[in-house]
Formats: C-alpha cells, sequence, structure tokens
C-alpha cells in the first residue's frame, strides 16, 4: 500500500535542526510513504472565538490532517515541552469540539536536541496530548536524537550507525500504520 504521512516540524527557526532531520528521515522512508509537511507558523494563536469560522490558515491544517493517513512530529524540546507554534497547531487541529481531525490517525514522534536527553520530555508531553485526542502513536522504537552537526550534511544523515536507526524507525513507522489503519472498523481504502 501507499500511505500519505503529513509531517509537522515543531521549529520555526531557519536553522532548525529538526528541519535538517525531517529531511534525513525522508531520505531513509520507505517509499511506500509519501510525505506532505504540514505548515504551522501563519497559524493565528488559536481561541475557540474562532470556531465559528475558521480563517483559512486554520482550515487548511485540519484538510491537510485529514487528507493524511499518518502523522509524523519530528519536533524540538522547548523548556522541557512542546514549542508552542507546535501545541498551537495541535489545537487547532483538535477543534471544534466534536471535530478532532487527530482521531484515529496513526502517529509518530521524533526529535533532535544538541543535548543528550534527546526531546525525551518534549515527547513525553506530546505522548500525553496524543493520546487525550485518541491518536494511536508508534510506541517502539523511541527516538531520541542527540544533534551532531557533522553526522548531516546536505539534508542526508552521513553517520552510518545513526542513518540505520533512521531507517528502523521509519520502517517500523511505516509497518504501524499497515496495522493500525488494516484493522480500523470503517476505515476507507
Ligand atoms: C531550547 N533548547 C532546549 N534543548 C533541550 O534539549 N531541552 C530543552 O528544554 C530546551 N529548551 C529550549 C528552549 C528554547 C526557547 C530554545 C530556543 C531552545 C535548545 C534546543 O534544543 C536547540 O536550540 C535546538 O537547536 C532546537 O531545535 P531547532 O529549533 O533548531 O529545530
Amino acid at each position: 500500500a501507499q500511505y500519505k504521512v503529513g509531517y509537522f516540524v515543531g521549529s520555526l527557526a531557519t536553522g532548525s535542526i529538526n528541519r535538517t532531520l525531517s529531511e534525513a528521515l525522508i531520505k531513509v522512508a520507505p517509499d511506500t510513504l509519501e510525505f506532505t509537511e504540514i505548515p504551522i507558523k501563519d497559524l493565528p494563536l488559536y481561541s475557540y472565538d474562532y470556531d465559528e469560522d475558521y480563517p483559512p490558515e486554520g482550515r487548511a491544517l485540519k484538510e491537510a490532517i485529514l487528507a493524511s493517513d499518518a502523522i509524523l512530529y519530528v519536533s524540538p524540546e522547548y523548556n522541557r515541552a512542546i514549542p508552542g507554534g507546535l501545541k498551537n497547531a495541535i489545537d487547532w487541529g483538535s477543534r471544534p469540539w466534536g471535530q478532532n481531525a487527530f482521531a484515529r490517525k496513526p502517529s509518530a514522534i521524533i526529535g533532535a536536541s544538541p543535548g543528550g536527553i534527546g526531546t525525551a520530555v518534549m515527547q513525553a508531553n506530546l505522548r500525553s496530548v496524543l493520546a487525550f485526542l485518541d491518536s494511536p502513536q508508534l510506541n517502539a522504537p523511541e527516538a531520541y536524537i542527540t544533534y551532531q552537526a557533522n553526522a548531516f550534511s546536505n539534508g542526508e544523515c552521513t553517520d552510518p550507525s545513526t542513518r540505520d536507526f533512521l531507517a528502523t524507525f521509519m520502517s517500523e513507522f511505516e509497518a504501524f500504520i499497515q496495522r493500525v489503519l488494516s484493522s480500523a472498523p470503517g476505515h476507507i481504502g
């Protein structure tokens, strides 16, 4: 099967190491996965005042999530938590009440940090949010990437063991998507 994966890069920084990681992941992913970035930077800050009439950025975000078979989160850890811009996008996607676009979408989380914890605390935080939103998560392998600049060049991971690990992570994600979607009652397609 061919699966559409919508992905979020949790950083808005121009030199984002997580954007680099996302490029490297796509390069080593199984070719049954087709990737589309879901942009978050132009979303206003969410308020339920918008629920009556979502602005174009909010509509586009929800449509992009709904059009995806699965969601991949590639995100930094900011102050031991989910970056504000990414949390804002998740809030947009989850509302209005009863129209949570993440429900039953298989998901996976990965993140890079220069530090040794490799975004583990952010990921634990994001896992609670995804559980609440009823998005099944790839539980293993976990992927905490300590970013070393010399292991990446031109959007590729050049360190063989890290590269193998990233490839394994993506093929496990693909197998997980297949399991979730093939067992979902009422799943179309
Ligand atoms: C950080 N950084 C950071 N790193 C970490 O491992 N744990 C943390 O809690 C934080 N907190 C934090 C807060 C804020 C506001 C910033 C700007 C940075 C460092 C962070 O990992 C580093 O800047 C990475 O380069 C961020 O990833 P992107 O944005 O380059 O993808």
